[in-house]
């Protein structure tokens, strides 16, 4: 679902970010795997100071596994695990509750020493809107999970859920704002669907696709629509509307149906495995 961001939602979404974050000791964020730095908020850092981070690149199954692949070492060489995750399709989930317990071995090692014994580690889990964490959260508890914290009539608990003797999870993710600054940002936001299409042009948004296609992975709409890929990315995109029987009333062009159709494919994956942003801009 998409969230309209004021000013006050985020004060709010940062408050209760505070809040929760002091009950845990690692903070699993999930970003996009299309576009790993555009769909994080980097306040997070200052917000998860000296907790155990781990970075789930989810939805790699839409992005191209080299660039997960480079993604993953570019996280790893800043201190944070990472885990590259289909929480669609369970892909990556097993290995999740040993990376968690090998992310907070220092604490574990810590408590011990202390002589605190067998207490679980806590986490959560944080992103923007429509990264995939409550597809995520059920991925990983699923149903046989016994929910711990809350008792009959105290509401005000918190829900933790309780993965197995090591490790408990709050149930309700933290939610992130995404950044707004940026042009470029945003239109990435935009191609993925993180933003609403109403206050979006269609027509534009595709054309702006269709230009970093032509641009990082020629051929790929020639072969998914048969046509050439002209200079032009609107004619590009008549293309498609004449390739695809777009057409108002029989006989005109609808490029925005076109449109439409292009962002629900490559949304969908089925443009293939495309990833919109490459580590090595951000070394
Ligand atoms: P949120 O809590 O962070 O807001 O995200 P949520 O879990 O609601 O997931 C948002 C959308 O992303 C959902 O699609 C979900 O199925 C999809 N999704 C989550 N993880 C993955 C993944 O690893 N790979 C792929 N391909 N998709 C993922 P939806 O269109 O809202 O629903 P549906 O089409 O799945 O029914």
């Amino acid at each position: 679902m998409y969230f309209q961001w004021y000013p006050g939602h985020m004060t709010k979404a940062k408050r209760m970010m505070q809040e929760n974050i002091k009950l845990v000791d690692l903070v699993i964020e999930l970003v996009d795997a299309r576009i790993p730095v555009s769909s994080r908020n980097p306040e997070i850092d200052k917000l998860g100071k000296n907790k155990a981070r781990l970075i789930l690149l989810n939805k790699s199954d839409l992005a191209e596994d080299k660039w997960n692949d480079s993604w993953a070492e570019y996280f790893k060489k800043r201190d944070y695990s990472v885990v590259k995750v289909n929480s669609k399709k369970g892909g990556g989930i097993k290995s999740i509750q040993g990376v968690i317990q090998e992310a907070c071995r220092e604490k574990t090692e810590r408590d011990r020493k202390r002589g605190i014994l067998n207490r679980p580690v806590r986490a959560m889990v944080v992103g923007i809107p429509n990264v995939g964490k409550s597809t995520f959260i059920n991925a990983l508890a699923g149903k046989a999970c016994t929910k711990t914290g809350n008792k009959p009539g105290v509401t005000k608990g918190k829900q933790w859920i309780r993965l197995n003797k090591n490790v408990e999870l709050l149930d309700t993710p933290g939610i992130l704002w995404p950044k707004f600054e940026d042009q470029t940002v945003g239109l990435r936001l935009a191609f993925i669907g993180s933003i609403k299409e109403e206050i979006l042009n269609v027509e534009e948004l595709s054309m702006e696709l269709i230009g970093f296609l032509k641009e990082f992975y020629p051929g790929i709409l020639k072969g998914k629509y048969q046509i050439e890929e002209m200079e032009d990315n609107f004619l590009c995109l008549k293309e498609i509307a004449k390739s695809r029987h777009c057409l108002i009333k029989g006989s005109e062009l609808d490029t925005e149906k076109a449109a439409r159709l292009l962002l629900d494919d490559f949304r969908n994956g089925r443009l293939g495995k495309i990833t919109l942003e490459f580590p090595y801009n951000y070394e």
